[in-house]
């Protein structure tokens, strides 16, 4: 008896107290409260100096939590391909850990030549698993700045250049990454169109183009895709830096798009205390680092947003109302992650990531030009293939800047061709060299070129067909971060190879590795030519299926290739308008961007926005809408036939494009409102219904500043590529 009372008083004891601490647990810490009445709480027990210490970076990548309270840090990595390796403490140089190898996913270009939304929520949710794992609470990324001229050093990692397209497929990326409680990060908002003279050029643009070409997928991005942070931009606008641009941030983002998340600066993008506490921006970092090029030089304690930030605050200089509401915004970040009650494990570089990375490739490829079916290639089909080019073997996922990354593994083209074909038929031989990849350092290859090139000439006079493998990689000056390409033509003398191999041998096709256009003289001589964008550790698995036609290919341009750089908008008007002048930069194309200036001024480009070919035929049949006539409120619903007429199975990204007969302003000859890919069987046929909202027809009115859907007629039309208009139909807006 009394042996069972020194058990039992005890236990009584334990639980007790057990129950007495959950009882006096703060709200902050209860997951069953609502995360508002959590922030409210934990906000009520910090004091000033922990509210200031969660507005600056503490590290490279990481900002303070509460450590007090349990509140953790929130620790921030690049995006937007992968999760990037770990860096030192303050510095750039990578920290060797050996257990962060990450999957490289195809850049943003593939996934919105994928033209497929699903694709897009896939590649979400395993780079969100990946950085889940890896214990990020915010991936830097994705990034949805409009390819507005093919010279932007960084529109490998973006969505192109239509505001649609990039608005329906950087949603699903969001939903994705946010499912496992890890927040995306939108960049970069906004204007950063360029790399050249990135950190300060001042950007001047109508509010009609700002709305209608350049917003539109970031305003989808935190609408409806929910995104939990936003990354300002180093460049200006109007005057004002964009990681403190009252007129972006405070007024558009946070006021008018409700936006309710954390606003972080871009790495060294700030510049102005005032500004930096008044004008939206939350989180600082990076201050003192100029992009990627300097390693910490200011301590974290005079970041504008720590001790000059908290002495302002004490001498009634800056109001706790505005650092309440940044510190509320940056705890409700950590309520959505780390400290939210039903976050996931995550998952890195899985098997079912390498299949993702696979199929987006696969999806993202776009066959160019196809002449008396050179593709696809059976197995059997030649005795000796010749692969030339330094991008079947170059990693294309290391360089570029802060995209790159450290991948488990990157099968080459190369590889992945030997690993189809047999290595018994394959030979190969590399034609150029780059030179090594340096971050903002061009190192010019010392190789002899000339000797390349004979040597690439004989192993493709003794091949059946040759295949050139090339195109950009990520070197300084070409699809990097921090400068421009210098022009459209293909670097690294490729242009005189690929001339002496056609000589050589006239079966030459041309596979490009690029995020941008690139021009192309030989372009009648070859008689194949497909787009392979940068497609990460899945490259040659992806790239030999789709050549030997184990995949058919169903990728489409998510923006316009110019047949010279003369006939891109923005760079048609001069220096100015592209890259500026040093100091400002004048939009002077207005929203005639891309294929709405090709189609409106009836320049013909060498590859139209939405072209890519198949290894089947599709045909459309005639444009119908359910109605004749609209209210501006309506949903018009479309449909038309579409008949795989091939002898293969495969999929087609058809669009919908709208234009208005008589507007009272300049309308681009027509916008893209719709599109959907549609898988048919051979021979199937398949009546496909899209949807386009009437509203969404509208222009943006600079003088009323609102969205205007004007009555009268308007003309959808279905087309397979901006060029390839199929049928027309027209309907009335009352
Ligand atoms: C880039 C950002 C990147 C950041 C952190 C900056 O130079 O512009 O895109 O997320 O560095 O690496």
């Amino acid at each position: 008896m009394r042996k069972n009372q020194f058990i039992v008083v005890p236990v009584l004891l334990l639980v007790l107290s057990v129950i007495s601490v959950n009882a006096q647990k703060p709200a902050y810490l209860d997951v069953n409260q609502s995360i508002e009445k959590r922030i409210e709480n934990a906000l009520s027990l910090m004091t000033l100096e922990e509210k200031v210490a969660m507005c600056h970076a503490q590290s490279k990548f990481s900002s303070k939590g509460v450590p007090r309270l349990g509140i953790p840090e929130v620790w921030t990595d690049d995006g937007p391909h992968g999760v990037r390796e770990e860096l030192l403490w303050d510095k750039w140089s990578v920290a060797g850990w050996t257990n962060d190898s990450c999957t490289a996913f195809p850049a943003l270009t593939c996934l919105a030549a994928s033209f497929n939304p699903q694709m897009s929520l896939n590649y979400g949710k395993a780079i969100g698993e990946e950085a889940r794992y890896r214990n990020k609470t915010v991936l830097l990324g994705p990034g949805v700045n409009i390819y507005r001229t093919p010279l932007n050093g960084r529109n490998f990692e973006y969505m192109g250049e239509d505001p649609y397209l990039a608005s329906r497929i950087v949603v699903p990326y969001i939903q994705g990454v946010q499912q496992n409680g890890v927040a995306a990060c939108v960049k970069h908002f906004a204007l950063n169109n360029q790399e050249t003279e990135r950190m300060s050029i001042n950007v001047l643009l109508s509010d009609r183009a700002l709305y209608e070409i350049y917003l539109p997928a970031f305003k989808a991005a935190v609408q409806e895709g929910k995104a939990w942070s936003i990354m300002g931009s180093y460049n200006k606008f109007r005057g004002e830096n964009n990681c403190h641009n009252d007129l972006l941030l405070n007024k558009i983002l946070k006021n008018d798009w409700k936006f309710d998340g954390v606003v972080i600066s871009d790495w060294g993008g700030v510049h102005n205390g005032d500004q930096a506490v008044n004008n939206g921006l939350d989180l600082e970092m990076g201050t003192s680092t100029n992009g990627l090029t300097t390693d910490g030089t200011t301590p974290y304690s005079q970041y504008y947003l720590a001790t000059p930030y908290l002495q302002g605050l004490k001498s009634g200089k800056y109001s706790e109302t505005v650092l309440n509401d940044k510190v509320r915004r940056i705890l409700r970040l950590i309520f959505r992650t780390t400290m939210s009650a039903d976050r996931p494990f995550g998952k890195f570089v899985s098997p079912e990531h390498s299949e993702t990375a696979r199929k987006i490739a696969e999806e993202g490829i776009v066959l160019l030009k196809n002449d008396n079916q050179f593709f696809p290639i059976p197995i059997d089909k030649y005795k000796r293939i010749a692969v030339i080019g330094e991008n079947a073997i170059k990693s294309l996922v290391v360089g570029g800047g802060s995209s790159s990354l450290k991948a488990a593994y990157e099968v080459s083209p190369l590889n992945g061709l030997i690993k189809k074909y047999g290595k018994d038929h394959i030979v190969y031989s590399k034609g150029y060299d780059s030179g090594e990849t340096e971050y903002n350092e061009e190192i010019v290859s010392k190789v002899n070129a000339d000797s390349l090139i004979n040597a690439a000439v004989e192993v493709a006079k003794t091949a059946d067909i040759v295949l050139f493998v090339g195109g950009l990689n990520k070197n300084h000056f070409q699809d990097s971060e921090s400068a421009d390409r210098k022009s459209l033509d293909l670097p690294f003398g490729q242009d005189k190879l690929i001339a002496a191999l056609l000589k050589a041998n006239k079966n030459t096709a041309i596979i490009l590795s690029s995020g941008n256009a690139v021009a192309m003289p030989w372009i009648k001589e070859v008689p194949a030519i497909i787009q392979a964008w940068y497609l990460g550790s899945e490259a040659g698995n992806a790239f030999a299926n789709v050549l030997a036609g184990d995949v058919n290919p169903s990728g489409k341009l998510p923006f316009s290739f110019p047949k010279k750089l003369e006939d891109n908008a923005a760079i048609s008007f001069g220096q100015i308008s592209y890259p500026g002048d040093g100091v400002n930069e004048e939009y002077k194309e207005d929203i005639l961007v891309g294929y709405r200036w090709f189609d409106t001024k009836k320049i013909t480009p060498l590859f139209p926005f939405g072209f890519g070919l198949s290894y089947t035929t599709f045909e459309y049949g005639k444009i119908s809408t359910d109605k004749k006539v609209y209210s501006s409120d309506d949903l018009i619903k479309v449909s038309f036939s579409l008949k795989n007429t091939g002898k293969v199975d495969g999929s087609e990204a058809v669009q919908v494009y709208v234009s208005q007969t008589k507007a009272s302003v300049v309308r681009p000859l027509k916008e893209l409102k719709a599109f959907k890919k549609v898988f048919l069987k051979a021979a199937e046929i398949q009546t496909v219904e899209l949807e386009i909202k009437a509203k969404d027809m509208a222009f943006y009115n600079d003088k009323t500043q609102s969205w205007v859907v004007e009555a009268g007629e308007f003309i959808l039309r279905n087309a397979a590529s901006a060029a390839d208009v199929k049928s027309s139909i027209s309907i009335k807006i009352k």
